[in-house]
């Protein structure tokens, strides 16, 4: 195990509500021993007291249910070093000491390209590793060009681009519940499902986070990298193990099966848009263009939704929806399969079964049809669990991960091109405005589809 990590982003929001708060849990779990090092960094200076105080405080606010002490412990244990990310010397100066280090970039992902070149000339010890956070680049060229000056700085399994989705136990599930159970993976295709939703609906808004999220937009925040991989442990092939080759080879074949998006599809089966001042679970929330630190000019979505055919010989016929928007009515965070009716039904009207995965809380619902009073009258049947919460939160794990060289769970390279490959099209059309750009209020349940604009004018 890595015993150093260096998180550049000190005071930013993942460090706060993420790093920091999985640090503390894996504390408490046992993880993380006496002599572990951890330093945060970023350009604003403060000395080690005053960032030991700001750490507690974060704890306080964010990981509230991980045990006092080990939140102590994280913030007597962080030291904090003020330096330039893509300054060569402040980077060698950082990551000299025994032994590898792993080096958290939880920084806006416009800096990647400086830092990594910078590493070059920064003698990273032997072993060590590189966490990069999503968006991994801007569009498959920059991300293209990261791979390569990455390449030059360290081997690929040295490369930790990351993604909590993945580390989610309510996502890694997604898989246990296929592959574990008979009754599933015989029906887990295109003959038996029509549809396959994988929603990340928020009521939560931009929450202050303008400076990152402003020019990046839900197809890139979300739909590029967190629900692709949804995508791709939904409707990948039964893998061999779940070791990084079998696993990462397995999902990179789902990515590329994804059949490309012509001008009329793009038109046709995407959609994005931005929220309008509302109120949601009470609290006033301003249009998105009103929000601090939004450029007034921007065309910036907080609402995306794709539709995907995979051409293989599992899914083929079978439509994906991907969709994920901020500020809206509820939260919904879920994967819903639609299974096909059955083909003959001597009596009554059966109700479609649909199995939903929750992924935040973690539940499973199952509609089933059953009989009511008397052999022909059927009757609506749901069946829904509740899952244990999981030891540790994602950022957590992914740490984890991070610090044992578990690479299964990020993401490899050719991964984020072909990401990026698929979404190209999109992401031209919508940069031309080929695609309009719709609004809904803050509070509502997002755009009216187009089917659904056409009903209400009849
Ligand atoms: C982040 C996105 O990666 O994931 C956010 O940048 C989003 O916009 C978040 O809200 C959702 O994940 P979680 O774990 O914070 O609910």
């Amino acid at each position: 195990m890595i015993n150093r990590l260096v998180v550049f982003g000190a005071t930013g929001d993942l460090n706060a509500r993420y790093l920091l708060p999985g640090l503390a849990a894996l504390r408490a779990a046992g993880h993380l021993p006496d002599g572990f090092q951890l330093v945060c960094a970023d350009r604003k200076g403060r000395n080690d007291q005053e960032f030991r105080e700001w750490t507690a405080e974060q704890l306080d606010r964010h990981a509230g249910s991980a045990p006092a002490d080990a939140r102590k412990w994280v913030a007597d244990a962080v030291r904090y070093r003020q330096a330039d990310a893509t300054d060569a010397a402040d980077l060698a100066s950082l990551i000299a000491g025994d032994g590898p280090v792993a080096l958290y970039l939880a920084l806006p992902p416009v800096v990647f390209p400086g830092t990594i070149t910078a590493l070059r000339g920064a003698d990273l010890p032997p072993g060590s590793r590189i966490v990069l956070e999503k968006p991994f680049g801007e569009d498959l060229d920059t991300a293209r060009e990261l791979n390569r000056l990455l390449s030059e700085v360290v081997p690929e399994e040295a490369v930790f681009r990351v993604d909590h989705f993945l580390a989610m136990t309510t996502v890694q599930n997604l898989l246990g519940s296929r592959l574990a159970n008979r009754v599933l993976e015989p029906l887990w295709n295109s003959a038996h499902i029509s549809e396959i939703e994988i929603v990340w609906d928020e009521s939560l808004a931009l929450e202050g986070r303008a400076g990152y999220y402003d020019g990046v937009g839900a197809l890139k925040d979300m739909v590029q990298n967190h629900l692709f991989q949804v995508l791709c442990l939904v409707a990948m092939e039964p893998p061999l193990s779940l070791g990084e080759r079998d696993l990462r080879d397995r999902k990179i074949d789902v990515l590329r099966s994804i059949r490309p998006l012509t001008d009329e599809d793009v038109r046709r089966r995407t959609r994005r848009a931005r929220y309008l001042a509302g109120r949601v679970g009470g609290r006033e929330v301003p249009a998105y263009i009103d929000e601090d630190g939004v450029d007034p000019r921007s065309r910036t979505e907080t609402f995306a939704e794709v539709e995907l055919q995979l051409e293989s010989w599992r899914w083929s016929g079978t439509t994906f929806r991907l969709r994920s928007g901020k500020a809206l009515e509820a939260d919904r965070k879920e994967v819903t399969v639609h299974f096909r009716p059955v083909p003959h039904l001597p009596f009554g009207e059966a109700v479609p079964n649909v199995l939903r995965f929750g992924l935040d809380p973690e539940d499973m619902t199952l509609a089933l049809t059953g009989i009511g009073s008397g052999v022909r009258n059927l009757t609506p049947l749901t069946m829904t669990a509740r899952m244990e919460p999981s030891d540790l939160p994602a950022y957590g794990r992914l740490l984890l991960d991070v610090l044992h060289g578990n690479a299964a769970l990020s993401i490899r390279g050719d991964e984020a091109e072909q990401a990026w490959r698929v979404l190209a099209p999109v992401m031209s059309a919508w940069s031309t405005d080929r695609v309009p750009l719709q609004e809904y209020p803050a509070g509502s349940h997002g755009p009216a589809r187009a089917d659904e604009e056409r009903a209400a004018q009849i």
